[in-house]
């Protein structure tokens, strides 16, 4: 019998206006942690016959209103490959997601290690990378099961990424940026699909369940961290922050909601049906929307200036902080 939450969690936001609160996040955060946490293989039923992985099962399809389901040329496809198609997109995300998290956990690893006794980020940074063990571990066993030959980041990007775990070493303030780029995207990806009803897997959606419930506690976690932080730093690493801040958020959405080029070669999906689905107006709205919450929290730190907005422009990730909807649909008209 499983224990995934029944509801999602929301994060916890308070306003940081000294330590004591700052403190009294962490230990809310400590509690929560000790109170509801999930284990890959205590909580998941694996064997359970309805949670099997099949790669023809119909509900891996993907749904009409999906950007690469809604394509002609998937519709035309027989129905065990569509349903191949989704279950591959599925475990490349859940192998990217290990991957950025074994990323994430060796650099909170270094963190942790060089905090003097006594600094209370030491237990919830232990209890976050407890948690980050426990997700790596479910989505391998996801990725196992499905029999595919499932990649993750590119190579090239593999071997830039390696730098990340080190970036608490010269800034922690931008190691949490890096740690919101990646967790903030996944998790407005994944709430969206449960929402719409996209997940019909029962494995899937317990998977993602137990996902977000312990990732809004790191996300609250990073920013509260942010909030505490990035108000003390000098103005000059300030001004490296606000340029840097863009290249990794924009960087990191671009990976996570691109499509995968294994699963695009191995099934043949022509060039044009890859630009429709993934490089239009929408698909780059999408991408901007995923940031949206760690670009608000960084105009609300005063990181943002007219020099580094030019940054989140290139990237094609900038929106007027607080009122994306709005702009939003004005981009999505203008492209229509
Ligand atoms: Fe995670
Ligand atoms: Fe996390």
């Amino acid at each position: 019998m499983t224990k995934a939450p029944t509801e999602l969690a929301e994060e916890v936001r308070e306003q940081v206006k000294d330590r004591k609160s700052y403190l009294g996040v962490i230990d809310r955060l400590n509690k929560a942690s000790v109170d509801k946490h999930w284990e890959a293989y205590a909580d998941i039923p694996w064997d359970d016959p309805e949670f099997q992985v099949v790669k023809n099962d119909p509900r891996w399809v993907l749904p009409p209103f999906d950007r690469l389901g809604e394509t002609a040329w998937y519709r035309a496809q027989p129905p065990e490959i569509q349903a191949q198609i989704g279950l591959w997109r599925v475990a490349t995300a859940m192998k990217i997601g290990l991957q950025f998290e074994n990323l994430l956990k060796r650099g909170l690893l270094n963190y942790a290690y060089w905090l003097p006794n006594g600094r209370p980020e030491f237990r919830y940074v232990y209890h976050e990378t407890t948690e980050e063990c426990h997700h790596g571990m479910m989505f391998q066993e996801f990725v196992n099961r499905t029999k595919m030959p499932i990649k993750g980041m590119p190579r090239a990007l593999t071997v830039i990424a390696q730098v990340a775990p080190w970036i608490p070493l010269v800034s922690t303030e931008l190691f949490f940026v890096f740690v919101l780029g990646g967790e903030d995207p996944i998790d407005y990806v994944q709430r969206k699909s449960l929402k719409n009803g996209h997940i019909k897997h029962p494995l899937e959606e317990t998977i993602m369940k137990i996902h977000i419930a312990e990732e809004a506690r790191h996300i609250s976690f990073a920013r509260h961290y942010l909030k505490h932080r990035v108000p003390k730093m000098s103005p000059f690493r300030r001004r490296i922050l606000g340029v840097v801040t863009p290249v990794i958020l924009g960087a990191m959405a671009r990976i996570m909601l691109s499509p995968p080029g294994p699963m695009v070669r191995h099934f043949g999906i022509p060039k044009e049906v890859v630009r429709e689905a993934y490089k239009n107006a929408e698909a780059q709205g999408e991408i901007c929307a995923s940031v949206g919450k760690i670009r608000d929290l960084m105009a609300e730190l005063g990181v943002i200036n007219p020099v580094n907005r030019q940054v989140w422009k290139a990237f094609g990730i900038w929106d007027e902080p607080k009122a994306r909807g709005a702009a939003r649909a004005a981009g999505t008209a203008k492209a229509a």
